[in-house]
């Protein structure tokens, strides 16, 4: 499956997250409005099962409850607020699951998702991300984590999926990394400080593609785009353009 790799130049970090409240459906509609190519987005699991989008393993800052998320069963994280720390007028905006995401991008658009397992380990999250996926049917999907034995389960439900190697730090054959991993890779998900050129033109003859996170500065993406890099995640795709 891995033929050319994608090139999808601006993904709104957790949804247009630096004008509206991050992994919520409106984050989501905004970076679509704006016209994005992809959305990245952090999934985890309730304690009876479901993938909701939320980026802390906790509770307290994007949201006005409290504790561990998988803690909480979801009937109990459906009532939480997770706009209205943003800004008063996104009161009322709630978790979403990862379903209720995906239905509310359009088909179109790029989904980067991001498995979150650390320091929870959720027993079972690939099995229910991979379900959720294929109960969509939706294609155009990357799953990308930094906990790569999460990676390898998932390869294993759907051998077919697109994985992304997400890593912060500078690694010096990330490809031949994978590979001893045993994780078919499709793309590289790097810390921008570590996403020269260097890396962008060896990942290309490897036919794998460099997206580059968080970039939030115009002149900074224009850069990595001229060293290479496939595509940029920012907070701020209003403002950052391919
Ligand atoms: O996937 C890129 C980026 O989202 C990884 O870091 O902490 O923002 O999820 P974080
Ligand atoms: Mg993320």
């Amino acid at each position: 499956m891995n033929s050319e790799p994608v090139e999808v130049r601006v993904w709104a970090h957790r949804g247009a997250s630096a004008e509206t409240p991050e992994n919520t459906l409106a984050a989501f509609r905004r970076a679509v409005e704006i016209g994005v190519g992809g959305i990245e987005l952090d999934v985890q699991l309730t304690r009876d099962g479901v993938p909701v989008v939320l980026h802390d393993p906790t509770l307290e800052r994007t949201t006005d409850g409290r504790g561990w998320v998988g803690d909480w069963t979801w009937s109990e994280l459906r009532r939480l607020d997770a706009g209205a720390w943003f800004h008063p007028r996104f009161a009322g905006e709630r978790i979403p699951t990862l379903a209720e995401a995906l239905v509310a991008i359009p088909e179109e658009v790029w989904i980067n998702i991001e498995l979150k397992t650390t320091p929870e380990v959720y027993r079972g999250l690939e099995e229910q991300v991979v379900n959720c996926v294929r109960a969509s049917g939706r294609r155009r999907i990357i799953y990308s984590s930094f906990d790569h034995s999460a990676l390898e389960r998932l390869q294993r439900i759907d051998p077919e999926a697109r994985l992304g190697l997400l890593y912060d730090g500078f690694l010096l054959s990330p490809w031949k990394y994978a590979r001893q991993a045993g994780l078919r890779i499709y793309s590289l998900h790097v810390r921008h400080w570590f996403a020269g050129r260097g890396l962008a033109q060896a990942a290309r003859r490897k036919g794998l593609a460099v997206f580059a996170y968080t970039v939030n500065d115009p002149r900074r993406a224009a850069h990595l785009f001229r060293s290479g890099v496939h595509g940029v995640f920012t907070d701020n795709p209003r403002r950052v353009r391919g």
